[in-house]
């Protein structure tokens, strides 16, 4: 159904937990993408527990791509990811690869974009923006771009300017990208309300400071007692739905039909 990127722009307000809590209670086929340029494949170490090691990584497709053969490799650097629906395309090993993904980002926007046709929702934990190396093109092709914070004054600080280049990259740019943020433990101490003031941005969902179950999508860490009705997993489950209706509203709008209030059904 759609590309959602998943992204921050200081300190590490929980982007990979939060890309991998989502991508493993989706509820549609989800390949979720890790291509975070630092390197370290954060999910293959953390939710994974390392105990999965897979063939091929985002580097070999860029090798594919060179030999015109980047559709083809997707499903051959794809690893299940046991007991659900999810699958994951892991990221770098290394920093020092990260310049050799530079040329790969835009045909792999939009082969991921393609995926569509099969059904499959693509999640991207893109990590923190402006990194060398950094997936750019993944974000302006995404249906939906998250900026993930949490709600204190230093994140804030670090999102406001970031969110005004963002902007107006997605103007430049067109199409259907839609700018949004995910708040990991909003309120506090600001509420999503006064967050969205701020920067001028919508915010889309918010996800409860919830350590244990947390520690869980990015650690692998075993589920604490009442996982399914825990805060942050209901927290992904709301986070789904108004992603879905985000990204809904944006291609009726595209499509001609009634545009919903520029911030009017967001917080
Ligand atoms: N909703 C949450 N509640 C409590 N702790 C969380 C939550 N989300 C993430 N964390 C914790 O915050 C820390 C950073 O999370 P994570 O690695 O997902 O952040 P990140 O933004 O991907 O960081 P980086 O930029 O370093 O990749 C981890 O210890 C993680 O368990
Ligand atoms: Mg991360």
């Amino acid at each position: 159904m759609a590309l959602i990127v998943l992204t921050s722009a200081s300190g590490s307000p929980g982007v990979t937990a939060s890309a991998v809590g989502l991508a493993l209670t989706w509820p549609r086929p989800a390949l979720l993408v890790e291509a975070d340029p630092t390197g370290g494949s954060s999910i293959l170490a953390g939710y994974l527990r390392g105990q999965t090691a897979p063939a091929s990584s985002l580097i070999d497709l860029a090798l594919a791509h060179r030999h015109g053969q980047l559709e083809q490799a997707i499903p051959e650097a794809t690893v299940r990811i046991e007991g659900t629906s999810a699958a994951l395309l892991p990221g770098t090993r290394s920093h020092t690869q990260a310049p050799s993904l530079v040329s790969l980002w835009e045909p792999l926007a939009a082969a991921l974009k393609s995926l569509e046709r099969t059904g499959q929702d693509v999640i991207v934990d893109a990590g923190r923006l402006g990194l060398t190396g950094f997936p750019e093109p993944l974000l302006y092709a995404a249906d939906l771009c998250l900026l993930t914070m949490r709600s204190d004054l230093v994140s804030l600080s670090g999102a406001r300017s970031w969110t005004q280049t963002l902007r107006a990259g997605f103007e430049r740019v067109g199409g259907c990208a839609s700018l949004g943020l995910l708040m990991v433990g909003e309120g506090d101490p600001y509420s999503a309300r006064e967050v969205r003031k701020v920067l001028q941005t919508p915010v889309i969902a918010s996800l409860a400071w919830d350590p244990a179950v947390a520690q869980v999508f990015g650690r692998g860490a075993k589920a604490p007692r009442k996982f399914d009705t825990s805060p942050l997993v209901r927290g992904l489950s709301a986070a789904r739905d108004a992603i879905d209706a985000t990204v809904a509203a944006d291609r009726a709008e595209i499509a001609g039909q009634p545009a919903r209030s520029p911030m009017g059904a967001r917080a």
